[in-house]
């Protein structure tokens, strides 16, 4: 049987506009072979998730607190996501470390949206709006977001895409941020996203 989409689960912890990046990227045809199936917040409040119902996407809530271990976090991710036969994860402002049991597996089938040109700013403690005050602290000229493959190294797997964006005069922290998602985060997510698809789809057809 030939496959012509395969299945995305978008891991979120907050405000969502990576996600909406990805809907709308789904809705203009820009993803063509992939189809977000789920949303799988850790937070129960997090904004992201009005966005996957607002868009007709299932969705749910594994909140670590109700965990005994990351293991047992990551578990019930999994679950989900087995029962669901998802074959991309795109992790979008997801703010959880996810523990080498989770990446080893799912090998080239995590990606990751983060808000600097890896490898500047970037790895543990390097999340949100963090990274943009270190960029502006380093007082660097030029900064981007990255799209990589997520392994078991914070940040550390092979890059897929990249986009500069110009620092300027008077930035703040937020104003940077800003940038960073509109010239950059939310154009070369859901472009790599659909590289990704492309890919599952054309070696699962080929089988
Ligand atoms: C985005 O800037 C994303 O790159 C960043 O958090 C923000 C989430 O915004 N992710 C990280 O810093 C991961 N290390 P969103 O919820 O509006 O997409």
């Amino acid at each position: 049987m030939s496959t012509d989409k395969a299945k995305i689960a978008v891991l979120v912890s907050g405000g969502g506009t990576n996600l909406q990046a990805l809907i709308d990227g789904q809705k203009s045809g820009i993803i063509a072979s992939g189809d977000i199936s789920l949303v799988i917040s850790n937070n129960p409040d997090a904004y992201a998730l009005e966005r996957a119902k607002a868009a007709g996407i299932a969705t749910a809530v594994v909140n670590k607190k109700d965990f005994a271990t990351s293991f047992d976090f990551e578990e019930a991710i999994k679950k989900l996501l087995n029962e669901r036969a998802i074959d991309i994860i795109v992790l979008a402002g997801f703010m959880c470390i996810l523990g080498e049991n989770f990446t080893k597996a799912y090998p080239r089938r995590i990606i990751n949206v983060h808000p600097s040109l890896i490898p500047s700013f970037c790895g543990k403690g390097f999340y949100g709006l963090r990274v943009h005050e270190a960029a502006l602290a380093y007082g660097v000229k030029v900064t981007g977001a990255t799209v990589h493959f997520v392994n078991e190294i914070p940040d550390g797997g092979e890059i897929i895409m990249q986009r500069a964006v110009e620092i300027e005069d008077g930035d703040t922290p937020e104003i940077l941020q800003r940038r960073v998602m509109e010239q950059a985060e939310w154009k070369i997510l859901p472009l790599s996203v659909e590289k990704i698809c492309g890919e599952i789809v054309r070696s699962k057809n080929a089988k």
